[in-house]
């Protein structure tokens, strides 16, 4: 690979660092560095980031599509989740729309969705054995209590796995987390 094909990739994503995370989103959002970054999925970036208005932690998944590539609505996927008010289900509170170009002079559009903070990790990294049978009953209770929900509200999760489901410690009590409605249904 020759010099310039590399330094035209370093610049891409260099570029493409400063887009995901200025110094204030939407004049609001406040994101800093790479350290933020809390999670990748499929499609999108999870970052940690302050609401400096609100003054509390919010986590920010962003979907950059470039041209015509359109393969994931995160605005879809907002609009969904903001009319959930479920105490196991991830509140989304705020979504936008940044326009950009790449490095190739293409449009760009980046998704942004805006919601609550879970702190504690997903069930992916649970360790189940040192919780008692009583409260590995609690947190899986929990978790059909929010699919019964969506079930309710007419929407087909269709995503379940322990990445999409976050945790939440309070008072000493796990509250899973239902997050990513990307590929939900409603009926
Ligand atoms: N609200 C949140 N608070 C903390 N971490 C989150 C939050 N939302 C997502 N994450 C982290 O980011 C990862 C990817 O988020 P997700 O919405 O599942 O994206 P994708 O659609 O790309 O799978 C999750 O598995 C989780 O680790
Ligand atoms: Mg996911």
């Amino acid at each position: 690979m020759g010099l310039v094909k590399i330094a035209i990739i370093v610049l891409d994503v260099l570029k493409i660092n400063c887009k995901y995370i200025p110094m204030l989103l939407n004049n609001k959002y406040q994101g800093g560095s790479q350290t933020n970054l809390i999670g990748i999925g499929g499609f999108g970036r999870v970052y940690k980031a302050w609401d400096t208005l609100l003054e509390k932690y919010v986590a920010i998944k962003m979907v950059t599509i470039e041209g015509a590539k359109i393969q994931y609505n995160l605005v879809e996927e907002v609009k969904k989740a903001a009319t959930l008010t479920h105490e196991n289900i991830v509140r989304f509170n705020d979504v936008f729309v940044l326009k950009g170009s790449s490095l190739t002079g293409e449009e760009t559009e980046t998704q942004v969705g805006v919601m609550e903070y879970i702190p504690d990790g997903d069930v992916s990294h649970l360790d189940w054995l040192s919780l008692s049978i009583a409260e590995q009953k609690d947190v899986i209770l929990q978790i059909l209590n929010g699919l019964e929900y969506l079930h309710k509200h007419k929407i087909i999760y269709r995503d379940i796995k322990p990445s999409n489901i976050l945790i939440k410690r309070e008072n000493g009590k796990i509250i899973p987390k239902m997050t990513d409605f990307g590929i939900s249904k409603t009926l």
